[in-house]
């Protein structure tokens, strides 16, 4: 169902205590090596969200059981390429970058073709990034326009495998290539630039056989064809990309306060509270603990008054990839001009961000200097909104409406956001949140 919110009054300040939902990236991780391992996987605090229901589903459609209860969810594993399915198979990925590509590398091995398909966002994404080193390993593909959705897949009987070299840091390339390994003979050696590692952690969890030496901005990792794979448990911790939202509404909010529980906290995605943090926000870490070679933490953050423009390193890029849109509304409040470059990945994610956050930003009276990949933001800390602001057609993305929703909270105005529903995809409570803190 679709549906237009409208927005016209600021938060009231508040000092609450809230979960965010589970983290997306380990939620999809989790059903697809769970369907490789053999027995049944458990996981608590899964993302009920529409991307991790299209990976369940897909799964599904590949043979593997799946039971969701109220408190965890289970998948019943055969083992390492145990797929079973009929001819003319279609898997839909929705509007999930993550599934449709991981995906594709579990199914390197399939003796028929199967059809890839996606929303209307999915297919206008790149999938070349992927299809290149599936091609390696010997699996073909075949699509209308190249390299975009809907594509079918054709695996190889014999795999062996390959050198690859992941250039964008992109952890969704890196990823698929990982789980591609599991069906090929060999080693399989990547050299990646750095981007989120949660499926080197639970390869290492899971005593894949692989060997990782980090550089500054690659990682090599080497990986060999594991026999099998244990069923696993996981507790699926907050996901910060969704927490980052609560995180500027506080640190832009009157007189705040806010301990979001539960977060995971792994150094390779916090890259916004780096940049928070140096632009002058209050965030501080609270009993951060290890779990299973991820980092979990509470996040405690204060408003701010006094925030800082920033020339932002290209560096924190990948740790932010998420979290750009979020930020640049930091930017808008903070003293002077704050710079963000580098960042030609923002507009290959499911609309083009980096275009929509400027476009937002000028809706909101904001001067941004905009290029291809890179953005001024001219930010004024006395900025009030006064007029009605309409945000649509901006291809449902989850992000967009939820940066809209937390501009409006803060800079005040009339908006009317429409797509609601987008945020199904990430984050179904993030409005029954921001309920309870008001
Ligand atoms: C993700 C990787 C990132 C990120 C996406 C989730 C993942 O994409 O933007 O939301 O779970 O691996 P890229 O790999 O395209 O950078």
């Amino acid at each position: 169902m679709k549906k237009i919110i409208t927005i016209k009054k600021k938060i009231k300040n508040f000092n609450k205590e809230t979960n965010v939902s589970g983290d997306k990236s380990l939620s999809i991780r989790w059903v697809l090596l769970a369907s490789q391992a053999e027995g049944i996987s458990r996981a608590y605090n899964l993302l009920m969200s529409e991307d991790v229901m299209a990976a369940l589903e897909s799964i599904k459609k590949l043979g593997i059981k799946v039971k969701i209860y109220n408190k965890y969810c289970e998948i019943y594993g055969n083992g390492i390429n145990s797929f079973k399915y009929k001819k003319n198979l279609i898997i839909n990925a929705r509007n999930s970058g993550t599934l449709g590509r991981l995906i594709l590398g579990l199914l390197i091995k399939s003796p028929y073709k199967i059809k890839l398909i996606g929303d209307k966002s999915l297919s206008k994404r790149d999938f070349s990034r992927v299809t290149m080193p599936l091609q390696k390993f010997g699996a073909k593909f075949f699509y209308k326009i190249k390299d975009k959705l809907p594509l079918s897949i054709l695996g190889s009987k014999t795999l062996k495998g390959i050198d690859y070299l992941e250039d964008k840091g992109s952890a969704q390339s890196k990823s698929t290539v990982m789980l591609a390994a599991l069906n090929a003979s060999g080693t399989t050696s990547i050299k990646a630039k750095k981007s989120r590692n949660h499926s080197e952690l639970l390869f290492k969890y899971l005593k894949i056989p692989m060997k990782i030496h980090e550089t500054k901005k690659y990682d090599f990792i080497n990986i060999e064809q594991p026999k099998k794979i244990k069923a696993f448990n996981y507790k699926i911790p907050g996901d910060i990309s969704s927490a980052a939202f609560f995180m500027v509404l506080t640190t832009l909010a009157d007189n705040s306060k806010l301990l979001i529980k539960n977060v995971n906290v792994n150094p390779s995605r916090i890259g916004v509270v780096k940049i928070l943090k140096k632009m002058g926000a209050k965030i501080l870490f609270k009993n951060l603990r290890d779990y299973k070679g991820e980092k979990i933490s509470d996040i405690l953050i204060k408003s701010s008054s006094n925030l800082k423009a920033i020339n932002c390193p290209s560096r924190l890029n990948s740790s932010a990839i998420d979290e750009f849109l979020i930020i640049f509304l930091v930017a808008a409040r903070a003293k002077g001009v704050s710079y963000f470059k580098d960042l030609s990945e923002l507009n290959q994610k499911e609309s083009p961000r980096l275009n929509w956050g400027a476009r937002i930003l000028n809706m909101m009276g904001v001067k941004t200097e905009l290029t291809k990949t890179s953005i001024k933001i001219y930010g004024n800390p006395n900025l009030e909104i006064k007029k009605l602001i309409i945000i649509k057609n901006y291809l449902k993305d989850h992000r967009v409406f939820m940066m809209s929703a937390i501009a409006a909270l803060t800079f005040g105005g009339e908006w009317k956001i429409h797509d609601q529903d987008s945020i199904n995809t990430s984050f179904p409570s993030f409005l029954k949140i921001i309920k309870k803190l008001n």
